[in-house]
């Protein structure tokens, strides 16, 4: 059976577009936070542990909210290792950086997610998708409020 919610299909597709990148992002985010939560060394071992592990767990639950809007506005959802390196703007680590290394990577991650939910947001806005609006503007802010509790830990 077709949809019909009251937004045009072109618009689907661009806001499904950019919601699969911000999946991506978010996804590739979420590896790198729990690789370093099982990799970290130092004397940040304990309070870095802890403060990644409630990072990944909040980034774990926020990709099933990103995919299931996509499905909402009756798009597939990329779900596959390769399509979400093809659609990340957020580079993969293979090695095990330094505490602080580690630490101003998930910043630039975070800040790079957010921006991804800023585009997202303008893409729905334009199209009264306000549904999508506001799941760019939940991540914005969670992604802002991270990146800056991360930030602190580097001045
Ligand atoms: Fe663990």
């Amino acid at each position: 059976m077709g949809i019909d919610i009251g937004i045009a299909k072109k618009d689907r597709e661009a806001i499904a577009k950019g919601l699969s990148r911000l999946l991506a992002d978010s996804y590739t985010l979420y590896l790198k936070t729990h690789g370093f939560h099982w990799n970290i060394t130092g004397s940040m071992f304990n309070s870095l542990h802890l403060m990644f592990e409630t990072q990944y767990n909040e980034l774990w639950l926020a990709l099933d909210q990103i995919a299931e809007r996509i499905r909402s506005l009756d798009l597939a959802a990329p779900a596959s290792g390769a399509q979400f390196a093809k659609l990340s703007s957020i580079k993969e680590e293979t090695g095990v950086p330094e505490w602080r290394d580690m630490v101003a990577q998930l910043v630039e991650g975070h800040e790079t997610v957010a921006r991804t939910a800023r585009e997202v947001f303008q893409l729905a806005d334009k199209a009264s998708d306000q549904p999508t609006a506001d799941l760019a503007t939940q991540r914005m802010q969670a992604h802002e409020k991270t990146a800056w509790m991360l930030r602190s830990l580097l001045a």
